[in-house]
């Protein structure tokens, strides 16, 4: 790996009767910079295992993908796209930080599987879209700035087609509800609640006339 970040520590989640060992850094704090945060960018979200993916890792472990064709939007450190890879998906992961693809496919190859890493900004998301539509995208723990709105309401419409499905976990922040008003609009939005403390809530959309 060539990462310049060495203070690691492992962890290790329970999946689908396997544990799965991801590697991060010890603390994020180290990893910002200052023009990172001037700028109010690359801040080292990534660098954490969120609740929400957790619970979207449980959730992509459940399934059978028989090889579909998976997105994940803001992967972080992996977990849900090893669990989409070991529920037999072809997984890209995505991330707009580089070290956030760097760790994704390394924790992939620790597990034994493999997942394509891109990296790729919500703001240009080209690469994205051109290999669009996907079977599946998900996604957790996105909705934290006002920003990624906007952003991921034009962005989802153009990644699925009426076959495809887009699955997005979110731990209640304050944006969730916003979000899924914007969502309706293209999509049928399903929710369901994945766990009580953190409350995270899945919510699957389908794009609307199916
Ligand atoms: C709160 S973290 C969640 C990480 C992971 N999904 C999890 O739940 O553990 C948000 C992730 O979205 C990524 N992100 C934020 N803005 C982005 C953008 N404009 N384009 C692509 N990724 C972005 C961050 O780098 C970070 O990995």
């Amino acid at each position: 790996m060539s990462s310049r970040i060495d203070d690691l520590v492992e962890e290790v989640v329970p999946l689908a009767g396997r544990d799965v060992s991801l590697l991060r850094p010890h603390s994020g704090d180290e990893l910002l910079d200052e023009e990172a945060f001037v700028h109010e960018e690359f801040l080292p979200y990534w660098a954490e295992l969120w609740p929400a993916s957790r619970q979207l890792a449980a959730a992509m472990a459940g399934r059978s993908l028989h090889g579909a064709r998976t997105l994940e939007l803001g992967c972080g450190l992996g977990l849900a796209s090893i669990a989409a890879a070991m529920a037999g998906g072809h997984v890209t992961a995505t991330d707009w930080a580089p070290y956030a693809i760097e760790f994704t496919v390394r924790n992939a190859r620790r597990n034994g599987l493999e997942v394509e890493g891109l990296v790729c900004d919500w703001a240009h998301p080209e690469p994205i879209v051109e290999r669009a539509p996907w079977d599946l995208v998900i996604g957790s723990d996105l909705l934290y700035e006002r920003r990624n709105l906007p952003l991921l309401t034009d962005l989802l419409p153009r990644l699925v087609d009426q076959r495809g499905e887009v699955l997005i976990a979110d731990p209640g922040r304050p944006l969730e509800s916003a979000f899924l008003e914007d969502a309706a609009k293209r999509f049928v939005v399903h929710s369901v609640q994945l766990s009580e403390k953190p409350r995270v809530r899945l919510h699957r959309l389908r794009l609307h006339g199916q």
